[in-house]
């Protein structure tokens, strides 16, 4: 009887959920790469994976004479789009030691490839319409 009784709950939030909230699969990849646990692909990489200067700092270099030459390095979250699948569940599982990128060890197999289709499929299509906008000059005043 309790049994039943669970499945019956579990199904109606199941059917409650879908009634309520359905999102579609873009929706749910677009959602997982803005935060997928906690610590958002865009904030380091940008809204599209298009990619992103995260810091910049001086290295005192000493130059031919003997004078001090200040050079500036960047470190950069590189553009992600058409990741291959090996690559991006790699890197997300095991960045590595002096990277800056965090581990995503808790993502599943499914969600990692809803971060796949998004970086594939939806971001560039939208990157490529975002910039045909701001970059092309027939489009301003409309
Ligand atoms: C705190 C910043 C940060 C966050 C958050 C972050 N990354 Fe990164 N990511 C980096 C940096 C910096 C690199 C480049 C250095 C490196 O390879 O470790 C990188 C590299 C990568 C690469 C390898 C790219 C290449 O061509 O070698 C992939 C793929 C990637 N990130 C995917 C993701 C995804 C997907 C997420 C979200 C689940 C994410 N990253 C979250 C900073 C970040």
């Amino acid at each position: 009887m309790g049994r039943k009784l669970i499945i019956a709950v579990g199904l109606a939030g199941v059917v409650g959920a879908l009634g309520d909230s359905f999102i579609t699969y873009s929706e749910y990849a677009t959602q997982l790469y803005l935060d997928p646990h906690g610590v958002s692909c865009a904030k380091c990489h940008g809204l599209y994976g298009e990619g992103k200067v995260l810091e910049r700092y001086a290295v005192l270099k000493k130059g031919k004479n003997g004078e001090v030459k200040v050079v500036w390095k960047e470190v950069k979250a590189p553009n992600i789009q058409y990741v291959p699948l090996s690559k991006l569940k790699k890197k997300l599982y095991n960045p590595g030691t002096y990277s800056y990128m965090p581990s995503y060890r808790i993502l599943s197999d499914t969600e990692i490839y809803a971060l796949y289709y998004y970086l594939n499929q939806i971001a560039p299509e939208k990157w490529k319409k975002l910039k045909a906008r701001l970059f092309n000059p027939s489009q301003i005043g409309r």
